[in-house]
């Protein structure tokens, strides 16, 4: 594992795993922690042997428990404008529009801006202690990373709005019921379990993964026009190795050895 301050880092077979390592303070996510999340996927969107990236929380008690509340009192309108933008553009350009599978595991509390974490994140799976809560507006205050333009789209409006406007906290099997997470699983078992999904993405074609994550994320994107980046998409895989190989393996009736 390698440490930043507030995170650590680790490549093995093929994964890139993320740790936001604030323990003692619930994993919350200070603005140095946006920095360094800011930097590892860069780096691990561009770094040819990782090929699919976990994002989780140091310890059992929370995946994290939103922005630093700590560090609020002493922002300015304005730098508080900023520092959701800044959240924005990490959430949305280096993990939602990351070109390799990113799955949320959520091992515990993911709560505000910790949750909006997630809702960036392709895939959720939460451990059967996580709670999953929008509470901002009990600080007088509203998402400020993402959430309330994802957790519509992801549950419907209605419960997001039911969300949003209590702020109440909800556990993993409410939030499996809802959609918000694809599956609960035993807290000592959840990284295997996302490692296992990941292994079974990494059998299929790398380019295709990632035109199908770019044509997914085009649906929800006013600037973009989904069906035509699927189109798009659909007929620049025609000129690519790895639909050579697949359909010539379907045919042949043989594993296809993508790459
Ligand atoms: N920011 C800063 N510190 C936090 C924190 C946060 N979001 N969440 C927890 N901590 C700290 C606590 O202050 C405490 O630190 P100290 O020991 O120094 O006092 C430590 O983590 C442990 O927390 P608790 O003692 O509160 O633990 P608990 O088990 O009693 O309660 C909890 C757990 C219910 C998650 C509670 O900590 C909590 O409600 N946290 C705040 C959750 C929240 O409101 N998140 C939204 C933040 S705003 C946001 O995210 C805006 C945005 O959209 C970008």
């Amino acid at each position: 594992m390698v440490q930043y301050s507030n995170l650590k880092y680790a490549i093995k077979d093929h994964i890139g795993y993320v740790i936001i390592n604030r323990e003692p303070q619930l994993n919350a996510l200070n603005q140095e922690t946006l920095d360094e999340l800011q930097d590892i996927f860069k780096h691990f969107n561009s770094d040819d042997h990782v090929r699919g990236i976990i994002l989780t929380g140091a310890g059992h008690k929370a995946f994290a428990a939103g922005a630093d509340i700590k560090e609020f009192m002493d922002l300015s309108v304005i730098q508080a404008r900023w520092l959701s933008e800044r959240g924005h553009i990490i959430f949305t350009d280096l993990i939602e529009a990351s070109p390799k599978p990113v799955i949320a595991a959520i091992n515990g509390y993911a709560l505000g801006g910790g949750l909006e974490m997630a809702l960036a994140c392709h895939i959720r799976i939460a451990s059967e202690n996580a709670k999953m809560g929008l509470p901002e507006v009990s600080l007088g205050l509203i998402p400020g990373y993402g959430g309330t333009q994802r957790l519509p789209k992801l549950i419907g409006k209605g419960q997001a709005m039911q969300m949003i406007l209590t702020g109440d906290m909800i556990d993993a099997q409410r939030a499996y019921e809802l959609g918000l997470v694809n599956e609960v699983i035993a807290q000592d078992k959840l990284i295997a379990r996302a490692e296992e999904i990941l292994q079974k993405i990494f059998t299929r074609s790398r380019v295709a993964v990632a035109n199908a994550i770019a044509a997914i994320n085009a649906a929800e994107d006013k600037e973009q026009n989904g069906n035509k980046v699927e189109m798009d998409a659909f007929g620049h895989l025609f000129g690519t190795e790895d639909f050579k190989e697949g359909v010539s393996a379907f045919l042949a009736k043989r594993t296809p050895n993508f790459e």
